[in-house]
């Protein structure tokens, strides 16, 4: 068990577009696993692998009530629909919370840790996770889905204040 240091706003590397994954190695199972317990740890919903300094296509996800964790190898959303806005945050942008627009519905196509095809469907919370996870593996972070005046005031914020010490809370993905 290891947990990995979780980098923050400002880190060229969550800005950075993750590489494919090409074959499920023993040190990308590992990742994986050290990426579950660094997600309980930060007592998060989900990981995506840039968030620890990897640049690659890797994310893992919690269930509803933070159990069960799955970890998906270079997962792609092949079908949406609907649309929720709710509260989110993220464990590299502690203490920042705000309402984002997202599909209600997800369907995941990816490679499962023994390197099978895996399709999974996700609704609500679960569906919010997929969709902020695989961002990140596009560089993307969640404030840059806000509007500009949200999000202007929020970066203003990170610049006068820091980030918070502590990112707990329930929905920091
Ligand atoms: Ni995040």
């Amino acid at each position: 068990m290891a947990i990995l240091n979780v980098r923050k706003y400002g880190d060229p590397v969550l800005r950075r577009r993750g590489e494919p994954i090409r074959e499920v190695t023993p040190e990308i199972r590992q990742l994986a696993a050290d990426m579950i317990d660094t997600m309980y740890d930060e007592a998060g919903l989900g990981l995506a692998a840039p968030q620890v300094g990897a640049a690659l296509r890797l994310i893992v996800v919690g269930d509803e009530r933070g159990r069960d964790p799955r970890a998906l190898v270079n997962p792609a959303i092949t079908a949406q629909g609907g649309e929720i806005v709710a509260e989110e945050g993220c464990l590299s942008i502690p203490g920042i919370f705000a309402e984002v627009a997202r599909a209600e519905w997800v369907q995941v196509e990816a490679i499962d840790l023994d390197g099978r095809p895996v399709a999974l469907r996700a609704r609500g919370l679960l569906a919010r996770a997929y969709q902020h996870e695989l961002d990140h593996l596009d560089g993307v972070l969640f404030i840059d889905r806000l509007d500009p005046v949200t999000r202007d005031r929020i970066k203003r914020r990170i610049k006068k204040e820091g980030l918070s010490e502590v990112a707990h809370h329930a929905f920091a993905l």
